[in-house]
């Protein structure tokens, strides 16, 4: 039995070895209103395996996966420091509706944080 069902991890691997990883939360049952929507949290990929592509399969593998749940639109949100994210999300197609400017203190100083969406309808499934 799974013991988060509104979870799921997808894994990614160079050379066979897990090197990148992210999540898909979606609304717990009761909140029938957000059915509808994911959230994408937790996306890394190991110093050593950046820059390969392996980032960009991970979400893309998550937006297909939420796409096989039904789910319509993708929700994720950052920290202004995390530029390579930023340049992954919005190359993909990722739209930044709001930026929170008291978001998250790194190293002892406050810095904002991005919000961003896509529908999954904006582009067709992969095959
Ligand atoms: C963000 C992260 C997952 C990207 O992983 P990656 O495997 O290196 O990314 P990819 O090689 O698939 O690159 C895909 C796209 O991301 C963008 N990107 C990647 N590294 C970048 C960098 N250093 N600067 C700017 N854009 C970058 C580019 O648009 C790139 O496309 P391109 O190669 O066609 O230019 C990785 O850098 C990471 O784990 N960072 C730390 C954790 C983090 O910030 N997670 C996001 C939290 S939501």
């Amino acid at each position: 039995m799974c013991s988060s069902p509104e979870r799921r991890l997808v894994v990614g691997r160079l050379d066979g070895i897990i090197a990148g990883s992210a999540q898909l939360s979606r609304a717990p049952r009761n909140n029938e209103a957000q059915a509808f929507a994911g959230t994408l949290t937790s996306a890394f990929v190991a110093p050593w395996a950046r820059g390969r592509g392996l980032g960009r399969g991970v979400v893309r593998e998550i937006e297909q996966l939420a796409r096989e749940l039904g789910l319509v639109v993708l929700n994720l949100d950052l920290r202004d420091t995390q530029r390579a994210a930023m340049g992954l999300y919005e190359n993909l197609g990722y739209r930044r509706w709001g930026t929170h400017p008291v978001y998250a203190e790194v190293e002892g100083r406050i810095i904002p944080g991005h919000y961003y969406y896509k529908l999954l309808e904006d582009e067709p499934a992969a095959p």
